[in-house]
């Protein structure tokens, strides 16, 4: 597809943070990636613009029924001076999957892969180089319709912006404090938690906050049938290190399909360690808190990348893991995936994508 390139004509205004500045989430770049949707018409009107607000109709229906659906993943300075994706025809799939669920048009998966690719060579001065940093991608589609009645709009907005960033968290790589929500849920069976889409998030603020007030870093969520097996931590998908066994909760319909989980499953099988995705209940964790048999809890995502956590905090009272420090196990599933994101080690599964 054709992608038109409008340029502006003014010099940018944006402040370009240093990369001990850059944290996550605050420095958008100068150009951002749309193309709107009709019924008639299907997808039209690729195009790179200046960032700039958008302009939107007060009745759009993602306005006031979130039918919305959004990515995160990033491009990675490589050790050679290139530039690289990791994996992005998973999320372009899994964009595909949230928009089905959500009655909004799928995307073409090659041109949202040249859209990806375009926009971050036209924004490379914005990629920083630091270890640990990355220019952050966020695909979002918005039903743009006016329209207070509840149906499927029949106009869409896809657009794509930039973000320079750092760690996710404000602990950097060093292990975070987690609560753990025992009257709060973050989505049912059968419900959308499996989904990208913005309302599994906001709804999530209440409790990160009372968490937050506490001392905490992030939640740690349960079921929602029985308030007994764990099933996210924060953003993120979560693993526990028991006893030699690596244990990450099942994809079970209200857990959200990681890409970074899917890695980190990969990568421990290839080293032929033992690895079960299995329910596991909150009782079970703490239990094998006391005994000292969690060796180790870590978070995936593609913001937070592996983070390590260092303690939980479960009905009042707080456990350690790991003495607080990062384990072993972490450690080296850290320096493996970002190993290959920044093309410092080996890509024995193929999954570094090279667009510079
Ligand atoms: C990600 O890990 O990319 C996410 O989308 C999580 C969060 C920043 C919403």
């Amino acid at each position: 597809m054709d992608i038109r390139i409008i340029k502006s004509t003014t010099p940018s205004q944006k402040y370009r943070p240093k990369d001990s500045e850059l944290g996550f989430g605050k420095y958008t770049t100068d150009y951002m990636f749309l193309m709107n949707y009709e019924r008639k018409k299907g997808w039209h009107d690729a195009r790179i613009v200046p960032y700039e607000p958008l302009k939107l109709d007060p009745a759009a229906m993602v306005l006031h029924y979130n039918q919305q659906v959004f990515e995160g993943l990033k491009a990675y300075s490589l050790a050679d001076g290139g530039i690289g994706l990791f994996r992005p025809n998973k999320n372009i799939e899994r964009m595909n999957r949230s928009a089905r669920r959500m009655v909004m048009p799928e995307l073409d998966s090659e041109v949202f892969l040249q859209a990806i690719k375009e926009l971050v060579l036209l924004e490379r001065e914005w990629l920083p180089t630091s270890a640990g940093t990355s220019l952050y991608i966020r695909p979002t589609m918005i039903a743009t319709e006016p329209g207070i009645g509840i149906r499927p709009s029949e106009e869409y907005l896809f657009y794509m912006i930039l973000c320079s960033v750092g760690a996710y968290y404000p602990e950097g790589f060093n292990p975070t404090k987690i609560y753990v929500s025992n009257m709060y849920v973050r989505s049912a069976k059968h419900a959308v938690g499996n989904v990208k889409t913005s309302g599994n998030y906001g709804p999530t603020l209440l409790v990160s906050q009372e968490a937050f007030m506490k001392g905490y870093t992030q939640v740690l969520w349960l079921d929602a049938e029985e308030l007994k097996y764990v099933e996210e931590v924060g953003t993120s998908n979560v693993f526990f290190f028991i006893n030699g066994e690596l244990v990450t909760p099942p994809l079970n319909g209200s857990i959200l399909p990681g890409i970074t989980r899917d890695s980190v499953l990969r990568i421990v099988k290839h080293w032929g360690l033992t690895i079960s995705e299995r329910l596991i209940s909150i009782e079970e964790v703490a239990d094998a808190c006391r005994s000292g048999d969690l060796e180790e809890m870590f978070a995936t995502g593609t913001a937070a990348v592996i983070s390590p956590v260092g303690q939980i905090c479960y009905k009042g009272e707080d456990f350690l893991i790991a003495d607080g420090k990062t384990g072993k196990l972490s450690q080296r599933l850290y320096d493996e995936i970002t190993g290959i994101q920044y093309g410092l080690k080996d890509d024995p599964f193929g999954w570094r994508v090279r667009i510079a």
